[in-house]
């Protein structure tokens, strides 16, 4: 079942009392207008993917290889590692690495985001190194927990005398960065990172493409849907463009006041794009300058929660706190699996209504019972349908929101391509982890630590 819809009614008047207006919207249409043919003119990186087969080729010529593989692990973090997780949540069982092999018949995937040692080592104790890939993923192919956890892995490979060139696979930038020149050194296979395309826009290269590809996921479809999307997308009338739409109605609310836009999912599978859209939404719109070099301080903080689990945590919030959030729901229509609730306790009344019902009906009729209260309460609420959790549906997802943040970006009028705020906090660890070129640095930072008034209960 193919295309994602979405369902803006919860957003407007009179449908939700603190809604926009029609006409609200339409005051952006010129605005709208001249950022769409902006976008067009100066096409940014990730916009162009889905028309160049170029990077599902480059994935496609090793395949045989890599599901040759036991496992296939993902060192890697931030737009390194979502995108990774959400396709493999989305589109593979959640259980996926404990099917058995047969069952299976592609590797197991493993998604290593941190730096915890409690986290990593769990990893690596479950995996024979003589049956692994790992494919590390850095688009500057510096970044420090993704070269720690390549570096353990290294250590791993040649503890027991393997061949890093068999074993490891590097995704990086085309020139640049420690993992392109070890690559050059030692002869291991790389992919290439469209330079043009930023990190948290990189799940259709092959950061993402390579380890779904991997596990078996229909990459093909996955192109097929971003690239169907693409053309509703790229629409200069805000009405017939979703992720034009979407983005005026988060700026509406947001200079509303609305500083919070959450994300919550009906579905476990899903949930993990929730995760991904909130690094997209964070780093690419919380900007302490706008295009001119004015301090601004802008951005809507995004927040995942997951139905019906969250129901029984946040949202009470969601219908009584601030007047400060604008909450997307995603529901899936059709799910993987079913479940079938026995009757039981037939003679308990309190039950009865559930026995013999299907947990797909209870949880979608919970997804509706927030939409409902969130209406009453007057909160803006909106709705991604997937009609199931398939390539094509997240190949348009993805990409729409892609183009959402862009848009949303233009309407701050800042950079969402850069991050300069993360940067120092980089910088600090280097210095206090006692990279060369930082030593001055760290002594600063060590005299500013030591100086500050403690307050420690
Ligand atoms: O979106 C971004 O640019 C960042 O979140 C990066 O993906 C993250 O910092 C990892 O960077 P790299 O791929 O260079 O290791």
């Amino acid at each position: 079942m193919k295309g994602i819809k979405i369902d803006f009614s919860n957003v407007f008047k009179p449908n939700v009392n603190s809604g926009v207006t029609e006409e609200e919207v339409k005051n952006y249409e010129q605005k709208i207008s001249g950022i769409l043919k902006e976008i067009s003119e100066n096409k940014p990186g990730f916009l162009d993917l889905p028309f160049n087969r170029k990077w599902i080729d480059s994935v496609l010529d090793i395949k045989n290889w890599v599901q040759s593989f036991e496992n296939v692990v993902v060192l890697g973090i931030g737009g390194s590692a979502l995108g990774n997780t959400a396709l493999q949540t989305a589109l593979n069982p959640l259980n996926y690495n404990a099917i058995s092999k047969e069952d299976r018949k592609t590797p197991k995937i493993f998604v290593v985001d941190n730096v915890d040692p409690d986290f990593v080592s769990g990893i690596f104790e479950q995996i024979d190194p003589k049956k692994t890939l790992f494919n590390v993923i850095s688009k500057s192919g510096t970044t420090a927990e993704a070269m720690a956890n390549y570096l353990i892995a290294r250590g791993f490979i040649d503890n027991y005398g393997l061949s890093p060139r068999k074993h490891f696979l590097f995704t990086t930038d085309p020139e640049n960065g420690i993992l392109r020149k070890i690559a050059i050194e030692e002869n291991i296979r790389t992919l290439d990172i469209p330079q043009n395309v930023g990190g948290r826009f990189s799940v259709l290269t092959p950061v993402g493409l390579l380890s779904a590809l991997a596990g078996g996921i229909d990459i093909i479809d996955l192109y097929n849907g971003a690239k169907d999307m693409y053309e509703k997308v790229i629409s200069d009338k805000i009405f017939e463009n979703p992720a034009a739409l979407n983005a005026v109605i988060h700026h509406i609310f947001y200079e509303k006041g609305y500083n919070i836009s959450i994300m919550m999912s009906y579905s476990n599978k899903l949930s993990f794009l929730s995760d991904w859209y909130c690094q997209l939404w964070a780093e690419s719109l919380g900007k302490k300058t706008d295009l001119e070099g004015n301090e601004i301080n802008v951005g809507q903080t995004p927040i995942r929660a997951v139905g019906a689990t969250d129901q029984h945590s946040q949202v009470q919030l969601y219908n009584e706190g601030p007047y400060d959030k604008i909450i997307t729901l995603l529901k899936l229509e059709n799910f993987k699996r079913e479940v079938k609730i026995p009757v039981i306790h037939s003679e308990v009344d309190e039950l009865k209504y559930l026995g013999g019902k299907k947990l797909s009906d209870l949880l979608n009729t919970e997804l509706l019972g927030t939409e409902y209260a969130l209406v009453e309460h007057g909160r803006p609420n909106l709705k991604i349908i997937f009609p199931e959790s398939n390539p094509y549906n997240i190949g348009q997802f993805l990409i729409m929101y892609e183009m959402q943040t862009a848009i949303m970006g233009s309407l701050l009028n800042i950079d969402p391509y850069n991050q300069p705020g993360v940067e120092l906090g980089k910088k600090v660890t280097y210095a206090l982890m006692g990279r060369e070129g930082y030593e001055k640095f760290a002594d600063e930072v060590k005299m500013k630590i030591a100086d500050k008034k403690q307050i420690i209960l």
